[in-house]
C-alpha cells in the first residue's frame, strides 16, 4: 500500500531522543525519507544545531542524499525546571539558542528548497507554554512563545509559495525531557495524568502521529495554526 509520505524528503533535528526519535520513525513508516540530527543517538549527523552554520550543513547533507528538501521538522529542544533567580544570562541564551534561533536559522535556509517543492511543509515544536505560562519555565515559555510566533509569520510569508508552516504544542509527554521532573517530583507526573481529560501523560508517538499528517496531503489547507496535543490538559485549568 503507497504511504502518504511516498517519495518526500526531509530533516528532523533532535531525532535522537523522544518526539524527534518517535517522528523519524512515522515518517519513514509512512514513506518518507528522513535525515536525522542530533547531539547524540542513533542519528545520521551527530552535530549541535545552536552552532551558526549547523543549518547550512543539514540541508547540504540532504540534498546530496535526496537532491530535494520537501519539509523540515526542527525538534531539537531543551527544557529545564529553574526559578527565575536561576536565569543566568547564560542560561537564558541558550535555552533560546536551541530553541529558537537554531529553528529560525534551519528554517530560513532550507525556505528556498521549500519554496521549490511541490509541497513544502514546515511543522515546528512548540508546547502548551506556547500559549499558558508555568513557574520555573520562564526562558522556556518564552522561547515556545517565540516559536509559535515565527510558524504564524512563516505561514504568511511562505504561503504564497505553496508552503504550510504549523506548530506542534504538546502538553505533557513521557521522554527524556521530562523524566528528571517526573522522578524527582512524582506527584507533579500524578498532577500532569490527572490534568489530562484523557487521563494520562502523552507518548512521543501521540506527537509524531500529528506532525506527520501535517506534513501530509491530508493537511494541504492547514497553515499558520498552533496544534494542542495535551490530551485535553488544558480544558481543565
Ligand atoms: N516532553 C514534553 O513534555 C514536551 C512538551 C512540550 C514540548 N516539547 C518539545 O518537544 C521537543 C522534543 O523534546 P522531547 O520531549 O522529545 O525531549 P528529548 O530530550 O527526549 O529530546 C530532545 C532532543 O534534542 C536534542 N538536542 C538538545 N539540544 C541540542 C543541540 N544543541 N543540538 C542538537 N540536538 C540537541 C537532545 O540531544 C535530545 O535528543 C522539544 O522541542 C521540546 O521542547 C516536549
Amino acid at each position: 500500500m503507497a504511504g502518504r509520505l511516498d517519495g518526500r524528503c526531509g530533516l528532523v533535528t533532535g531525532a535522537g531522543s523522544g518526539i524527534g526519535a518517535a517522528t523519524a520513525r512515522r515518517l519513514r513508516q509512512d514513506g518518507a525519507q528522513v535525515l536525522t540530527a542530533d547531539l547524540r543517538g542513533e542519528v545520521d549527523l551527530l552535530l549541535d544545531v545552536t552552532a551558526r552554520d549547523a543549518g547550512k550543513a543539514l540541508i547540504e547533507a540532504a540534498m546530496a542524499r535526496f537532491g530535494r528538501l520537501d519539509f523540515v521538522v526542527p525538534c531539537a529542544g531543551v527544557s529545564a525546571f529553574c526559578p527565575l533567580a536561576g536565569h543566568s544570562d547564560d542560561y537564558f541564551e541558550q535555552v533560546m539558542a536551541v530553541n529558537v534561533t537554531a529553528v529560525f536559522r534551519l528554517i530560513r535556509d532550507a525556505a528556498p528548497h521549500l519554496c521549490a517543492s511541490p509541497a513544502g511543509r514546515i511543522v515546528t515544536i512548540g508546547s502548551v507554554t506556547s500559549a499558558f505560562g508555568d513557574a520555573g519555565l520562564v526562558a522556556y515559555g518564552t522561547s515556545k512563545h517565540a516559536v509559535l510566533g515565527m510558524t504564524r509569520a512563516l505561514a504568511g510569508e511562505l504561503g504564497p509559495h505553496g508552503v504550510t508552516a504549523n506548530c506542534v504544542m504538546p502538553g505533557a509527554i513521557d521522554t527524556p525531557m521530562t523524566a528528571p521532573a517526573f522522578a524527582a517530583m512524582p506527584e507533579y507526573r500524578t498532577h500532569w495524568e490527572q490534568k489530562a481529560a484523557l487521563g494520562r501523560l502523552g507518548q512521543p508517538e501521540d506527537i509524531a502521529d500529528v506532525i506527520a499528517f501535517l506534513l501530509s496531503d491530508d493537511a494541504r489547507f492547514v497553515t499558520g495554526q498552533g496544534w494542542m496535543v495535551d490530551g485535553g490538559a488544558m480544558t481543565r485549568m
